[in-house]
């Protein structure tokens, strides 16, 4: 099936921008949708049921104002231990007929059988080749392969390997993620095997996103290196920005989770998450500017030469 198969003829670039804890909301999702790519937010975002069903009431009635806008994603948890509502996510994502779930950590299964009940599509986001054996087997619509150098939560395996062995028993959509702040990687992607192009951290760096101004500038400001591999905040490996850690009160080169624990340092809201592509974000644009020139930047790519051509 082909990406505008599943995704909609009102997709202009196979870009997915990838949903953020704290970070993305529904002005985000919605300039996203309207500048052509799919636009995505975690329920976590919404602080109560309530509120998450006010916000899919805003997507239902922008959905309505806006019929050439690109589909909406909501992310779902799916491990018990993490996600206490996830039920109750998942009803108010069935009562408002989300187009797409992207489900995380977790079995996929039921989610796919009752999101295709509505029409819905369900995405997995995976780190392991494992996890993408399984979730293929639960029929999901496409596969989130996140690699190495990704924000958040990161995977560890390379991008080509990763995709590659993913391609011997997977056609379906492949999604890929981890560092794509440009159009070219965008491009690249695809000539490597995928679909579509997951973005996360370049869009902390929008006018759109939640994020507060000092966690733009740390991003503005970071390189790859100053991007931190720690399971001490969140329990698992995450990657964070070293000065956002410093900012925390917090040397970024000797911490223990005792010291986080007894500062109180909660992950995602004192100490700030990017990936390796930070290194090349440089402005804080408002998310149709920069959407634009992934455009521009993804048909110049497009037109480079084959080497001998
Ligand atoms: C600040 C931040 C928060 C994130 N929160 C979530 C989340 O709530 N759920 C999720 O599935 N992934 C989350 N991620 C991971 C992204 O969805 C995505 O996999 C990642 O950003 C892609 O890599 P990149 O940041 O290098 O583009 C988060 C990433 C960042 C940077």
């Amino acid at each position: 099936m082909t990406v505008q198969t599943l995704m909609g003829p009102n997709l202009k670039l196979p870009v997915i921008v990838a949903p953020m804890f704290l970070v993305s909301g529904l002005a985000l999702v919605q300039a996203c949708c309207r500048a052509g790519v799919v636009g995505s937010f975690p329920a976590a975002n919404a602080r109560t049921l309530d509120d998450l069903r006010h916000w899919l009431e805003q997507m239902q009635r922008f959905q309505q104002d806006n019929p050439t806008a690109a589909p909406y994603a909501m992310n779902i948890i799916l491990l018990d231990k993490m996600n206490d509502r996830k039920a109750e996510e998942l009803a108010l994502a069935e009562e408002f007929r989300v187009p797409v779930l992207i489900t995380s950590v977790g079995d996929p299964t039921a989610v796919v059988s009752r999101a295709h009940g509505w029409g819905g599509k369900v995405l997995h986001d995976v780190v392991s080749i494992r996890h993408a054996t399984k979730a293929a087997q639960a029929n999901v619509d496409g596969l989130i392969l996140v690699t190495g150098g990704a924000g958040g939560h990161t995977g560890q395996l390379n991008p080509f390997a990763f995709i590659s062995q993913i391609r011997e028993f997977w056609e379906g959509l492949l999604i890929v993620g981890g560092s794509i702040s440009n159009g070219q990687s965008v491009r690249a992607l695809e000539v490597a095997g995928a679909d579509m192009a997951y973005m996360g951290s370049r869009f902390i760096a929008t006018e759109e996103s939640m994020a507060s101004p000092e966690y733009k500038s740390i991003v503005l400001e970071s390189q790859a290196s100053d991007v931190v591999l720690s399971p001490v905040f969140s329990g698992v490996p995450a990657h964070y920005l070293r000065k956002s850690i410093e900012r925390a009160g917090l040397d970024p080169d000797n911490y223990s989770a005792e010291d986080v624990k007894i500062k109180n340092i909660k992950a995602w809201k004192d100490v700030w998450s990017a990936g390796h592509g930070v290194g090349s974000i440089h402005d804080a644009p408002s998310a149709t500017v920069l959407i634009e020139r992934l455009l521009r930047e993804y048909a110049l790519a497009s037109t480079k030469p084959v080497f001998g051509g």
